[in-house]
């Protein structure tokens, strides 16, 4: 499902509004809301409108874990820093229990804090006879169509079994894609895990990013160059939330919500 909204104001009212909904649902269904944060800019602005104004009452933070689709491989008061990124926005303005806010560890050894975080991930979902899901996937959009830190090219955008991998900054490109590498090292979901998520929702905004849009939505079938098609939840909702501007080159016309 493809969602535009006309401003990136909408858009991020929008996104925070789908968290709290997504949330209302898993605690009344499961007693508890699992959901991974995206990286980059674009969803901070949804995050602040989770901690401010009427939104932030209506999610219960008790019963609320948080964890990350990707992290640079950094300390976790680097401006880089997805943690960072979420702790100013959003964490340290809701009371969210320190041992529900499960970060990835960017300032270790990556292959270690990829291992760590795997076990973490699995021991707080394949638990008590619980769903092994999370229930909500929140992912970004790179020009050069990565997602996470799934880059053209790179092994763990085609990673079907782990649930985590650590990708290197110089990681093999194949010829097909001279596409950028990531700056650092990063850790990051894989399709294998993303694919269980219960609701996987991209957030996109920007003209910047229109042209990946068109080609990820309506282009040819290509996760060696666009990774983000390889995610495709097998029983989960796949909905884009994109502003008018992201949506500007797609063929199909689209209600804009
Ligand atoms: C990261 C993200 C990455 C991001 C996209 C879009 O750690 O950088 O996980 O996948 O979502 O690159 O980034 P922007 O929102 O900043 O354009």
């Amino acid at each position: 499902m493809i969602q535009v909204f006309a401003t990136p104001d909408a858009l991020a009212d929008a996104v925070a509004r789908h968290i709290v909904a997504s949330a209302a649902e898993a605690i009344s269904s499961a007693g508890r809301f699992t959901v991974a944060l995206s990286g980059g800019s674009t969803p901070r602005a949804a995050y602040s409108r989770l901690a401010y104004g009427d939104l932030s009452h209506q999610l219960d933070w008790q019963r609320t874990h948080v964890l990350w689709g990707d992290e640079r491989c950094v300390p976790p008061d680097d401006p880089r820093s997805n943690y960072r990124t979420a702790k100013e926005a959003l964490l340290d303005r809701v009371p969210i229990p320190a041992n529900q806010i499960h970060r990835i560890r960017g300032e270790d050894d990556p292959q270690k804090a990829a291992g760590e975080y795997e076990r973490e991930l699995r021991a707080l979902l394949v638990c008590e006879s619980r769903s092994s899901s999370l229930d909500l996937v929140l992912l970004g959009l790179g020009e050069d169509g990565h997602t996470a830190s799934l880059f053209p090219g790179q092994p763990a955008a085609r990673e079907t079994t782990r649930w985590v991998a650590a990708v290197s900054p110089g990681g093999s490109r194949s010829p097909l894609t001279a596409h950028r590498s990531p700056d650092v090292w990063r850790v990051t979901l894989t399709p294998a895990a993303l694919d269980l998520a219960k609701n996987v929702t991209f957030v996109v905004s920007g003209a910047g990013k229109a042209h990946t849009v068109q080609q990820v939505l309506e282009g040819p079938f290509a996760p060696d160059l666009l990774p983000a098609q390889a995610i495709h939840p097998a029983e989960g909702r796949l909905t884009w939330m994109v502003d008018q501007a992201a949506a500007g080159q797609l063929r199909a016309s689209r209600a804009s919500t």
